[in-house]
């Protein structure tokens, strides 16, 4: 006789038994976030129930190849030296096909015959169940993934295609939250066109904005080419404009908020379809040398960053923040997850930064630290975020 195994099961198709879940796990990119997925793999790995979930690791290097990844390796993704990890390019290739009304896995080994490189034949790797995308970043975080799994028939956790578009795109994503009357900062976006035509113009309209601002890629993630600009001397406006298209061709430039707090709430879909839920906030204090939060301090030394969970705030701005966190979710058309990043402002408004819909996801995250703070904590937060994707049909996304 088959026991089930506790928690979620899938009916094995034709043998009238259950199966474990199989999960997918999607990571590394081609994103310069790369490192840091491989890091959030290797969290995620570990929190998912091996009795209840079979998890086969499919990594993306960083020329964009999908490889297998063997449950070893995903294991030891850490930072060695100071380094983040980084996928091996030496690996069979994996492939995702559409296989009935769902998709299965398959790999394909290089082979060497007689000093010619060769593929071998397709092994078949069974079917995949879900797959859960860890890519921050544009090529995972952005849609772009969300729409193959969607061509694929795969089920997916988090955002779909439109949602996870629209959170990447700083630029797109603050015309979604002010047309639906939420608040965000001055801005403008310089797109290459713009840039290409007529630069004193975008410098204009930047001057127009009070300095310090900040200049970002639309699409960046991680503060990666991120500048604030104190003032438009000495060529440094142009110089932060310049770094910042190194990430993306379109650039946006916000007036920054002088001595603002950073605070942060997670956010999830109910599982009843309900509204979604928020939770505790937590606030991020900097004292990295740049005065903001920069890649060194988001990943690097400890003591650039004190990390409150829960934020020390009045009960009443909490629930402010977790308020407009939710509403930033429906706004955006958000699935699963998301983390939304505001500004508390010297004058006391709430302010959104940004929403993330694949946020930092390791234990030590934000993300689930906040989420244990409110009851829910890491292996039970993946299992919710799988349980709503298994709940969802692909489609209209
Ligand atoms: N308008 C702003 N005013 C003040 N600080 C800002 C502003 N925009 C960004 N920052 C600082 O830069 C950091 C990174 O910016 P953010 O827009 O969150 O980029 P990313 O998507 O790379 O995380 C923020 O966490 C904050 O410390
Ligand atoms: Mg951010």
């Amino acid at each position: 006789m088959t026991t089930a195994p506790a928690g979620p099961t899938v009916p094995d198709e034709g043998r009238g038994a259950v199966r474990r879940v199989r999960v997918a796990l999607v990571f590394g990119g081609v994103s310069s976030e790369h490192g840091v997925s491989c890091l959030t793999a290797a969290g995620v790995f570990s929190a998912l129930d091996p009795e209840r979930y079979e998890v086969v690791g499919v990594g993306i290097t960083r020329t964009g190849r999908w490889v297998l990844v063997d449950d070893e390796t995903l294991r030891g993704l850490a930072v060695v030296d100071g380094r983040l990890p980084e996928l091996s390019e030496h690996a069979p290739d994996a492939m995702l096909l559409t296989h009935g009304p769902g998709s299965r896995l398959a790999v394909r080994d290089e082979v060497s015959y007689g000093g010619v490189d060769k593929h071998s034949a397709l092994s078949w790797l069974g079917p995949v169940d879900v797959a859960l995308s860890l890519l921050h970043g544009p090529f995972g975080e952005d849609g772009t993934i969300q729409g193959l799994f969607e061509m694929m028939g795969t089920r997916y956790v988090g955002a779909g295609v439109l949602a996870s578009a629209v959170g990447m795109d700083k630029h797109f994503m603050k015309l979604v939250l002010s047309a639906s009357g939420l608040p965000v900062g001055p801005f403008t976006t310089i797109t290459p066109a713009d840039w290409a035509r007529d630069r004193s113009a975008c410098l204009e309209a930047v001057s127009a904005l009070r300095f310090p601002v900040f200049v970002k890629p639309a699409r960046g993630g991680s503060s990666l080419g991120i500048s604030k600009v104190d003032a438009d001397t000495g060529g440094a406006l142009v110089a932060a404009i310049e770094e910042a298209q190194r990430f993306d061709p379109k650039v946006v430039v916000e007036e920054g908020f002088v001595g603002a707090r950073e605070l942060e709430c997670g956010v999830l879909s109910d599982v009843d379809g309900g509204i979604p839920q928020a939770s505790a906030v937590a606030e991020i204090r900097v004292h990295s040398e740049s005065g903001f939060y920069d890649f060194e301090a988001k990943y690097l030394p400890e003591e650039q960053v004190d990390l409150d969970v829960p934020a020390l705030v009045d009960p009443t701005v909490a629930d402010q923040v977790r308020d407009l966190a939710v509403r930033t979710f429906e706004a955006v058309g958000c699935e699963g997850l998301a983390r939304v990043d505001v500004f508390l402002t010297r004058e006391g408004r709430v302010v959104v930064n940004e929403i993330n819909t694949m946020p930092g996801f390791t234990a030590h995250s934000m993300f689930p630290r906040m989420w244990a703070a409110s009851g829910l904590d890491y292996p039970a937060l993946v299992d919710r975020l799988i349980a709503l994707a298994l709940a969802r049909p692909v489609g209209l996304r």
